[in-house]
């Protein structure tokens, strides 16, 4: 089994890619070989501050090492670092078709009317994120429910070349996507119809990992609902997609399911569910904040660690990145 799994260091780290990804991830290193990387080159398909890039590249590996990344286990790096990534995206734009990539939401979303407008990178970038998996023979990448359409590309991506340059042997493994079934889509606070996203310019949508005990039960008493009481059956939550989030949330930190939560809390109001619901996201997140903040202070060991990671994936990504070159004929 190899684990592999990326995140765009832009903005805090928030529930949503906790309960949707990372959380997976920490659960995964006992289970296989796991390779996490802070997706700074993704990063730069949006417009962006180079000294804030460089800042959250690094926050975001403390976050990641808060939540328990360990990176004796794992290996943890930056995109950048190690160059194979870009070399590989290169080679798979061959393979990849123009219709596929137009097909992309996340494409359609983020580049809206503007599509003229839009950079290059943003929409080669579900290209670079088969590289990412594909150059390490993944066999299994934990995200949350919105990656899944990039993962069938990756997918497809390797099938074709493959196909075209195979010769009768498989270059890549095709990835499977690990989605949790209870967090797969975090919704905004504000819009139970809207993901909770770092991009979202309000941040009373989104719990950050590093909000105070204070914010949090703020946040959620805040959070967007309707008057009725909790149902008892999971059925009752269909049109209620606030409600539906928040009890969502409840079963991803308890560990439970949804089931579970509507036989402790239905017939109640949200009077009652609110401030449990916060309790315990404050109890949850709490020790990992804590070690967030101790963690960030010390520049010098992150920028260690990455460096560490980078030679290890740098290596274990040589023979794929070689093997594919010399699939394709090109002379090195
Ligand atoms: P990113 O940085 O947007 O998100 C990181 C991870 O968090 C998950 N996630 C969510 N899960 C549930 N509910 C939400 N509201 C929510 N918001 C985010 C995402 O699904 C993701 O797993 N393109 C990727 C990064 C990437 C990558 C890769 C992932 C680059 N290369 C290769 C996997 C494999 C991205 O922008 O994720």
């Amino acid at each position: 089994m190899r684990v592999v799994s990326g995140i765009q260091p832009t903005g805090n780290l928030h529930l949503g890619n906790y309960l949707g990804a990372i959380r997976n991830w920490v659960k995964m290193q006992d289970q296989g070989e796991c390779l996490f990387f802070l997706a700074d080159l993704h990063a730069i398909s949006q417009p962006h501050v180079p000294a804030e890039l460089t800042a959250n590249t690094r926050e975001m590996a403390a976050a990641l090492i808060a939540c328990g990344i360990d990176t004796d286990k794992s290996v943890l790096f930056n995109q950048t670092q190690v160059p194979a990534h870009s070399q590989m995206q290169w080679l798979l734009n061959g393979t990849a078709r123009m219709g596929w990539l137009n097909r992309m939401t996340q494409w359609k979303d983020k580049a809206g009317k503007n599509r003229e407008g839009a950079s290059v990178a943003l929409f080669t970038y579900p290209v670079l994120q088969a590289a990412d998996v594909l150059l390490y023979q993944a066999t299994h990448v934990p995200v949350g429910e919105d990656q899944k359409q990039h993962l069938e590309l990756a997918r497809d991506i390797a099938q074709k070349f493959n196909n075209d340059f195979g010769n009768g042997e498989a270059i890549f493994t095709l990835p499977e996507p690990i989605i949790p079934p209870e967090a797969a889509r975090i919704m905004s606070l504000r819009d139970g119809t809207a993901k909770m996203s770092k991009s979202d310019p309000s941040d009373m949508s989104r719990i950050n990992l590093t909000d105070d005990a204070d914010t949090i039960m703020q946040k959620i008493r805040k959070a967007k609902t309707d008057p009725e009481p909790l149902p008892s059956e999971k059925d009752g939550l269909a049109g209620r997609p606030e409600a539906e989030n928040l009890v969502g949330i409840y079963a991803a930190l308890e560990g439970s399911n949804v089931d579970k939560v509507l036989a402790q809390f239905g017939g109640q109001g949200f009077g009652t569910f609110k401030p449990a619901l916060g309790e315990l996201m404050v109890s949850s997140l709490a020790p990992i904040a804590e070690r967030f903040n101790a963690l960030r202070q010390d520049v010098a060991a992150i920028d260690a660690a990455l460096r560490k990671g980078a030679t290890k994936a740098g290596a274990l990504a040589a023979p794929t990145l070689d093997r594919t070159y010399a699939a394709m004929g090109l002379l090195r």
